[in-house]
């Protein structure tokens, strides 16, 4: 409301996100911050190693990230879909076919994130849920590394659609392969039986509100949604 707005005119909003969350959490706190321009934000982006520190820690405000914590307390919303989609360089042969088989898929040459990373882990749980392997080619530790690998040739992978959110529609070929996008979310975080400030709560409201809604690209459709 109204008056709650005026009641936030200044305040701290100490956040972190995980890596691949730096696709939408600066656009995000960017209008947040325009709203309230008395907040003062910080926004750190690292791994999920230094997240669940920090978590533990109790440091920040909020967490944004792609699967909640298991071996912490904490309070997770979903803010967001995060589907998991199967790029390919454009002019790849698979690039037009429809419903393409997981096994066929999974003999492709795969470029992989780091171990740790969310999106290998899901991909990974996807395959091996099927009883497939698929055989890394290349092991890069950045969505943009592997974008690059991709459009070089070098093989196919999946990642967030969020990655794409900066590129030119038809830059990649998002493939039709049965059993993708793996439908995941994002997460906002914070440790349970923490009170959060008014600042934060605001921002958490925001994100209910416009996290979904919010455009990330012309050449980003929408998936189904599901809610957990
Ligand atoms: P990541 O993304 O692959 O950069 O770890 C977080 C997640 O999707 O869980």
């Amino acid at each position: 409301s109204v008056a709650e707005r005026r009641g936030l005119k200044q305040g701290q909003l100490s956040l972190m996100a995980i890596t691949t969350a730096s696709y939408f959490a600066p656009r995000l706190l960017g209008e947040f911050s325009k709203l309230y321009p008395g907040i003062e934000v910080s926004l750190r982006v690292t791994n999920k190693e230094q997240v669940l520190a920090s978590m533990a820690d109790g440091l920040d405000d909020l967490y944004l990230v792609g699967q909640p914590p298991e071996h912490i307390d904490v309070v997770a919303t979903p803010i967001m879909d995060n589907p998991i989609v199967v790029l390919a360089a454009p002019d790849h042969p698979l690039a037009h076919r429809k419903k393409i088989p997981l096994d066929r898929i999974a003999a492709e040459p795969w470029l992989m994130r780091e171990k740790g990373s969310g999106t290998r882990n899901a991909i990974e749980r996807m395959f091996s849920g099927h009883g497939l392997n698929i055989h890394p080619r290349l092991e890069l530790g950045s969505n943009e590394a592997i974008k690059q690998a991709i459009l070089a040739g070098l093989g196919i992978s999946a990642l967030s659609r969020h990655a794409l959110a900066l590129n030119q529609p038809g830059q990649f070929a998002i493939l039709d392969v049965e059993g993708f996008p793996i439908l995941r979310h994002w997460y906002a975080v914070y440790p349970a039986g923490r009170q959060l400030s008014v600042v934060a709560r605001a921002f958490l409201d925001y994100l209910l509100e416009h996290g979904e809604a919010a455009p990330l690209s012309p050449s980003i459709k929408r998936s189904a949604r599901t809610r957990i």
